[in-house]
């Protein structure tokens, strides 16, 4: 039978749990992409770290890999954009499909990779990049691609919806709250991006540009973080009934003069307690799509950690795995309009 070979890039939180995945579902895997999948190498800063993965797929040479003409799929999970940006270009070029969940560099640099793929027929996915297991990227770009979707918002950072949530709970100073949803695996390496909101508003950026069919990128996103949110804010909030969420919010405006662009911003919000988005907790993701036909969805579920986010990868990689086998491809984004996107801060 087919085989589909996979180069795996990064191992730590999430990637671990995809080799276990990728190894304990083989069978119902393969049933499902019409190919087995299979792992061709396992590119890691440090091999010496990695006791637990077969040797013999350990590799620190990431460019040989990735252009390697045994391997089919590259999965990206390294983060953050250089040298990601050029190795994932050079993959595409040398006809491998893409999947991967870095927002920083999809949300920087997604028109020229989006463009690579094209250029080369392969697939890029990257479900994993927002709202971890939540499959809400394929609803925008496929599931909804016949509706006009009007606004985009919600809760689409664990770390900071964790900390908040736990603040408000239990009143814990904020430093050892941030302590505990590093220790969870929540948070980033470095976690300034989650407290002070780059993570959110990249992933703003993501969820804006296929909304609306427009480039919006992460400097786009006005941006406040929680780091100035504190325990008396909180105890401020509860007695007006209220809590504070970290949420994301991207809307199509129309102007007086009818001309329509596009607003996307990140910062706290006091919502009353009986909102449903005040109501999630952990480090769990809530989004609402408004569409004019559609009305208004919420989509619901673990946002950050390393299964929940690995059930996005693997997704990703059994659709681009069938894809591959029909010789077909998923949606390309090659096709936008040009709806302009409002100065940062203008809402
Ligand atoms: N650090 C991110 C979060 C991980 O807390 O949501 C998922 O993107």
């Amino acid at each position: 039978g087919r085989v589909i070979r996979v180069a795996l890039l990064g191992c730590g939180t999430v990637g671990g749990e995809v080799v276990r995945l990728l190894t304990e579902q083989a069978e119902e895997l393969a049933a499902r992409a019409g190919a087995r999948v299979e792992l061709a190498g396992i590119a890691v800063r440090r091999p010496d770290k990695h006791p637990e993965l077969p040797p013999e797929l350990v590799t620190s040479d990431v460019t040989k890999l990735v252009t390697s003409p045994d391997v089919d799929v590259v999965v990206e999970l390294v983060g953050g954009i250089e040298p990601v940006r050029q190795w994932l270009l050079d993959a595409l070029k040398a006809g491998k499909s893409v999947v991967t969940a870095n927002k920083a560099l999809l949300a920087e640099h997604s028109a020229e990779l989006f463009e690579a793929a094209d250029a080369a027929g392969v697939d890029l996915y990257f479900e994993a990049a927002v709202a971890g297991a939540i499959p809400l990227l394929r609803p925008l770009r496929e599931s909804m691609a016949g509706d006009r979707i009007t606004r985009v918002m919600g809760i689409v950072n664990g770390t900071t919806n964790y900390i908040l949530s736990a603040m408000d709970s239990t009143g814990a100073g904020y430093a050892e709250t941030l302590e505990e949803a590093s220790r969870l695996g929540y948070a980033e390496a470095d976690p300034t991006a989650d407290v002070d909101g780059y993570d959110a508003a990249s992933k703003a950026a993501i969820l804006a540009s296929l909304a609306f069919h427009t480039r919006v990128t992460a400097s786009d996103v006005h941006r406040e973080g929680i780091a100035d949110v504190t325990a008396s804010d909180l105890a401020a909030a509860n007695v007006l009934g209220r809590t504070v969420k970290l949420l994301a919010i991207c809307e199509r405006v129309t102007a007086d003069d009818g001309t329509e662009s596009v607003s996307a911003r990140v910062h706290p919000v006091m919502i009353p307690r009986g909102h449903q988005l005040a109501g999630v907790g952990g480090a769990y993701n809530a989004v609402y799509v408004e569409a004019d036909a559609a009305g208004e969805l919420m989509f619901y579920g673990q946002g950050a950690g390393g299964a929940p986010t690995a059930s996005a990868v693997l997704g990703d990689l059994v659709a681009v795995a069938r894809n591959r086998v029909v010789g077909g491809r998923g949606p390309r984004e090659s096709a936008h309009a040009a709806l302009p996107v409002r100065p940062m801060g203008q809402t």
